[in-house]
């Protein structure tokens, strides 16, 4: 499948409010259903500009946003330049390579970015490995949509997901008690036009 070029879309990423009010709408989920503790560390899996990085970064000891996409790296290094963070890192995650995370984290926190992974079964191996014990995953994605939210599909490998086929990925791959909420909802046209409600999950779950 052909891939999307976030490179391209990263300088003007923040400027759909939508966006934003979604990455909001996640974060503030994570907070509402995680105890952020100035201990921990986290990584923000599939970062892309840190909308949902920048939310978090405040309540924690390190976040660290990983993104295939150097052009949103350079967004969110921006960001950290400008408000003169010392807590927050970024990684780069070469998109020609099997993802390999090496450090290890509290928490994993991965937004809007699993529609565009392939192989779920290998990224969510990847999240458990790079968990301390006890350590937590949250992870925000579209319910199954048909298709229609994304009008532009390029490197769109999921039309959304059923919360209940992802909550027994990640339980086959060693993750407890799993939970999930409704963290955020889009009213916005679909593929056809038509002007639909999306909504997107907040799966929480702990190694
Ligand atoms: C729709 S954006 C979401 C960005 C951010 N999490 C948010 O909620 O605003 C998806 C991001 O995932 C990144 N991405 C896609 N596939 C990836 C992969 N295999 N590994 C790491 N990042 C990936 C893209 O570069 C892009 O920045």
């Amino acid at each position: 499948m052909e891939k999307r070029d976030f490179d391209k879309d990263a300088k003007s990423y923040d400027l759909k409010p939508g966006r934003v009010k979604l990455a909001q709408d996640v974060a503030k989920a994570v907070m509402s259903e995680i105890k952020l503790r100035d201990d921990m560390d986290v990584l923000d899996f599939g970062c892309g500009t840190g909308l949902v990085t920048l939310q978090l970064q405040p309540f924690v000891r390190t976040i660290t946003g990983a993104d295939s996409s150097h052009g949103m790296l350079d967004i969110l290094r921006a960001k950290i330049a400008e408000r003169k963070l010392t807590n927050v890192k970024t990684e780069f995650i070469d998109p020609e390579k099997s993802v390999v995370l090496k450090n290890k984290y509290h928490l994993v926190v991965c937004s809007m970015t699993l529609h565009h992974v392939e192989d779920l079964v290998y990224i969510f191996h990847e999240f458990y490995n790079c968990l301390l014990p006890g350590g937590q995953i949250c992870i925000a994605d579209l319910d199954f949509d048909e298709g229609e939210f994304h009008r532009d599909k390029t490197g769109v490998v999921h039309s959304g997901f059923d919360r209940a086929e992802m909550r027994r990925l990640l339980i086959a791959g060693g993750f407890q008690d799993m939970r999930d909420v409704t963290a955020a909802s889009v009213v916005r046209e679909s593929s056809d036009g038509r002007s639909r409600e999306f909504t997107v999950f907040l799966m929480i779950g702990r190694k």
